[in-house]
């Protein structure tokens, strides 16, 4: 069966020693809770061995924000999927919008980072979704459908069942406009329906999908409690220990 996992993204925020503190308040609030979901926090890369030992590897996860589309050699500013993984990183988030639209990345780019990622024994959380304008034309379905088919459909089942997708509408990101309960059902059970047509009813039933976008503690029970909406991937909501917690604790 999937697993509910509550992810953090904390982009481009946080000297290290604020985001040790980050995580270190995060750590000491879960030690004393029961948590009903995986959790897990993405944090720049100049992080993660701090952030690593800062936490309980039973409760919290570490992610990488990205990994280089190379292996090693001279890519100066780059990240390697191995030297992430050498950090004790567990996961890295591929292809969030931020970094299509700032960075172009495409999928022919993010299908080679997510080869990289599983080779290195990293699980990648893959973000898809649609801009606003594709939103209007209600072309949802289709942007996110060849999303993941340019970039993942090459995998073979025992490689898919090793991916987090995280559908994050673009026009829901740090936008305070989240996706309505039903809208989020809606295009999570299509999701899951695109894997289940190209690998099995299995693969795509242990698939987690996360939704993110302006998610906070007000609303992701009501976002959570979709049979086809397996947690969150969080922005703003993540930089602060106590409103991450409340997100996790609507598991
Ligand atoms: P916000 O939660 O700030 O809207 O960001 C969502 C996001 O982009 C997570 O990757």
């Amino acid at each position: 069966m999937r697993q509910n996992i509550v992810a953090g993204n904390w982009k481009l925020n946080t000297t290290l020693q604020e985001g040790v503190k980050l995580a270190t308040e995060l750590n000491e609030i879960l030690a004393s809770k029961t948590i009903n979901c995986g959790v897990v926090v993405g944090v720049p890369s100049t992080h993660i061995t701090e952030v690593v030992k800062a936490v309980d590897a039973g409760k919290i996860g570490v992610a990488a924000q990205n990994c280089a589309d190379q292996e090693s050699g001279a890519y100066t500013g780059e990240i390697s999927a191995a030297m992430v993984k050498s950090t004790g990183a567990g996961h890295v988030i591929l292809g969030h919008s931020e970094r299509r639209e700032y960075y172009g990345e495409t999928n022919a780019t993010l299908k080679v980072k997510t080869d990289l990622a599983l080779a290195n024994g990293l699980t990648p959380i893959f973000c898809i979704g649609e801009v606003l304008e594709e939103r209007e034309a209600e072309k949802q379905n289709e942007v996110v459908k060849s999303q993941i088919e340019e970039a993942l459909f090459h995998l073979s089942a025992d490689e898919f069942a090793k991916i987090v997708i995280a559908y994050e509408p673009v026009w829901a990101i740090g936008t305070g406009k989240v996706a309505s309960p039903e809208q989020a059902q809606e295009i999570h059970a299509y999701i899951r329906s695109v894997i289940a047509d190209k690998y099995s009813a299995e693969v795509a039933d242990n698939t987690s999908i996360l939704y993110g976008g302006s998610c906070k503690p007000g609303n992701a029970k009501e976002l959570f409690a979709n049979p086809d909406v397996d947690g969150g991937l969080i922005g703003g909501a993540s930089l602060k220990a106590e409103d991450f917690y409340g997100i996790i604790a609507a598991f």
